[in-house]
């Protein structure tokens, strides 16, 4: 859908208060949500009081939403299942049990030295959440605390390399806090799609960046997810920052205990994020394919790969720069995204070259 329209109260409901999307909207939660998925679970409320209504709310607030529901907590998998598995089989492909955790590097493949030339920066990041407290939309003040103050904890622990400052966001000056959004370093602080889901009550209330000195690994403190743990460096060497990551997710879970699930892996507010909970992506100059952005799109969608821009999702390119990541989190390793984002890369570059010829 074009742009985007708030529904409002009775505005999605038939008179049985079954939800209703208007014309266009493609959401896989209007694809998914049947009125007998609807009746079997419309009454039901999970521990932490996490309702259908809760989790659907964003995508009826936001009929342009591409997924449409956020997780309260680990029960809503198991509760809401009949309307969840669906929409994670739909995105991530047919539901299967996702494998043990794997960083390993010698299976990388090589990124070409026209990839290479191509890439801006290197980003990866990965999700997590605590065992034991509800996700972002469901999460009590008190407990969002009791959070941060643990992951905070945990950050003291960090190997020298990545050791940093954290930085709170509640005393953090608009200059700052600006600066480093426009840096990419830090999340935003409106999105209409996590309001929607309560994830941005009580904001900025216990969140916070974490920044190593050198600024290439930072944690996103009680954002979408409770932790995104980030790698972030200049330039296309991107074993150095997939190795970077690694090593702060394996120092940090020595001391935080995460929340995860036998078949669907990390546990996160969004489905999109499940599994691996991990996106990789570059900054990559595509001159030639940004004159036909729709096409740069459909084949980038084909190879796997994403296509956001210069400021992340739901941004603009800016100067023939996209970002392009892994868009298959569950069902793979991390080294299998990973690998599978260099061969999509390598092939982008190909075309662009094409494309560039006179
Ligand atoms: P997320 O990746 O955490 O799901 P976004 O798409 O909103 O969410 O991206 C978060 C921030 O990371 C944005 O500022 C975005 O521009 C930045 N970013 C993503 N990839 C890269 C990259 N390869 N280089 C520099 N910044 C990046
Ligand atoms: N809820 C939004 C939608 O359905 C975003 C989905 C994926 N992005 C995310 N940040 N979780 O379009």
């Amino acid at each position: 859908m074009d742009g985007y329209r708030v529904n409002k109260g009775e505005d999605f409901m038939d008179h049985s208060g079954f939800p209703t999307f208007p014309d266009g909207c493609t959401s896989l939660l209007k694809k998914h949500l049947t009125d007998t998925v609807w009746a079997a679970l419309k009454d039901l409320k999970t521990a932490s009081g996490y309702t259908l209504a809760d989790l659907i709310r964003s995508g009826l607030e936001h009929p342009e939403s591409s997924v449409g529901v956020y997780a309260g907590d680990a029960e809503s998998y198991t509760l809401f299942a009949p309307l969840l598995t669906p929409i994670i089989d739909d995105y991530h492909g047919s539901s299967v049990s996702h494998p043990a955790s794997d960083f390993s590097l010698s299976t990388l493949p090589q990124l070409s030295r026209d990839a290479s030339d191509r890439i801006v920066s290197t980003r990866v990041r990965v999700g997590r959440n605590l065992a034991g407290f509800p996700l972002g939309p469901a999460i009590s003040a008190s407990e969002r605390l009791d959070v941060a103050r643990r992951i905070q904890a945990a950050l003291t622990h960090l190997p020298e390399a990545l050791q940093g400052t954290y930085l709170p966001l509640s005393v953090m000056d608009d200059a700052l806090r600006d600066d480093l959004v426009a840096r990419h370093l830090l999340f935003k602080s409106e999105d209409r799609f996590l309001t929607s889901a309560g994830i941005m009550r009580d904001w900025p209330e216990a969140r916070g960046l974490f920044l190593s000195r050198d600024e290439t690994f930072s944690v996103w403190v009680n954002e979408e997810d409770q932790l995104r743990i980030i790698a972030l460096k200049k330039g296309g060497d991107m074993t150095a920052v997939f190795r970077r990551l690694a090593k702060g997710v394996s120092a940090l879970s020595r001391h935080l205990v995460f929340l995860t699930h036998p078949q669907l892996g990390s546990l996160t507010s969004c489905p999109t994020n499940l599994g691996t909970a991990m996106r990789a992506s570059v900054h990559m100059t595509l001159t030639g394919l940004a004159r036909d952005e729709a096409a740069l799109k459909k084949s980038a969608e084909a190879l796997g790969l994403q296509v956001r821009g210069m400021h992340g999702e739901h941004s603009q390119s800016q100067g023939g720069v996209y970002d392009i990541s892994n868009r298959m989190r569950l069902g793979v390793t991390e080294t299998e995204a990973f690998s599978h984002l260099i061969h999509g890369i390598n092939r982008l570059a190909q075309r662009d070259q094409g494309m560039s010829r006179p």
